[in-house]
């Protein structure tokens, strides 16, 4: 039977609330899986991870956790994975990091939905590619919450389950935080003693800094938006700007302007910083950020970053724009 949340469930705001629903999964979580083994694609977003600080807790070494750097994470995002679930929590923890399968199929595609398309069935693949390599997985865990299946049920977005993965592996689903609102994860996580970079991180999405790079990715302009994101992020916090802005984020695009350095010309790509505000992502309004921290971005990221001689803000609220660029 399906596991639904309860119109009456009282909203998990507290350490203590948060305590007491981690007691009771784990007590589950115990019941449902047994001996058995779990797999569980962890990509250091905060549904997941948070279902695999929760899976350590019940079923510590059954839990086998699969990390696939796709190259298109932000700066120091695989690095948390392995340090917060390998060294501090002690978790079964398989890295793949598949960067150049995934550059080279995506070398010279233009098309911002074929891009998303070869991202997420290469993401596929890799993850099948480790499940195979594993005996005795009975189980597959998902960071599933509940308004994804309120969404998949009102037909807004299709709710990936067991991760599309091919018919010879198909597993049971363990979908511990499938009652919870996004708010209830953050603090079931923070009570579970995960850093609050981690729970409190804005909203990325899995396509990665691939549609943060519009047109063809390449390695240079890549690493361009993976510096320029890691400035911008870094000068935010320093604001206090962190967890008060929902989302902020540079693009790469791929055309070149004049401009002069040192006495020379030079001929390099702008970075757009965007920053903006939403509720529910359908809509969303333009952050007017404080002139001298313009100054300093600016400064900074034209100074810091090979290729970048300029540095524009995006003015515009979705609608007309979307959030992303592709
Ligand atoms: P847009 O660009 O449509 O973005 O205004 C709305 C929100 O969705 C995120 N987004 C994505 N998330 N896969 C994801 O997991 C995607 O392909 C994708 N595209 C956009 C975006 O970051 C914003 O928060």
């Amino acid at each position: 039977m399906e596991i639904r949340r309860p119109d009456t469930m009282e909203r998990i705001t507290t350490k203590e609330l948060a305590d007491r629903f981690i007691a009771e999964q784990i007590e589950l979580l115990k019941k449902q899986i047994g001996n058995g083994k779990v797999l569980l694609a962890l990509s250091g977003g905060v549904d997941s991870s948070v279902t695999a600080a929760l899976l350590i807790k019940a079923v510590g070494s059954q839990l086998v956790c699969v990390h696939v750097n796709h190259g298109l994470l932000r700066k120091g995002e695989p690095e948390q994975v392995i340090d917060v679930f390998r060294r501090q929590m002690n978790a079964n923890l398989i890295y793949v990091d598949a960067t150049d399968r995934f550059l080279d199929k995506l070398a010279g595609v233009t098309d911002p939905e074929t891009k998303r398309k070869i991202i997420g069935s290469e993401f596929i693949d890799v993850f099948a590619e480790e499940a195979r390599k594993l005996d005795g997985i009975h189980f597959l865990a998902q960071g599933t919450i509940w308004p994804d299946i309120l969404e998949s049920e009102h037909g807004i977005k299709a709710h990936h389950n067991a991760g599309g993965l091919p018919a010879d592996l198909q597993f049971e689903l363990v979908e511990p935080v499938r009652i919870l609102f996004k708010d209830e994860v953050r603090v079931v996580g923070k009570a579970l003693g995960l850093p609050a970079s981690m729970v409190d991180r804005q909203p990325f999405p899995g396509p990665g800094l691939g549609v943060r790079c519009p047109g063809a990715i390449t390695r240079d302009r890549l690493n361009a938006v993976r510096e320029a994101d890691a400035i911008l992020r870094e000068e935010f916090a320093n604001y206090g700007l962190e967890g008060k802005v929902w989302q902020y984020f540079t693009v790469v695009p791929d055309f070149k302007s004049t401009g002069i350095r040192e006495g020379k010309r030079t001929f390099e790509w702008p970075c757009i910083i965007r920053a903006v505000n939403t509720r529910d992502a359908m809509s969303a309004t333009v952050e007017h950020l404080p002139a001298e921290l313009m100054d300093l971005l600016v400064k900074r990221i034209t100074s810091e970053v090979p290729g970048i001689n300029r540095v524009l803000y995006d003015y515009t609220p979705k609608p007309s724009a979307t959030i992303e660029w592709e």
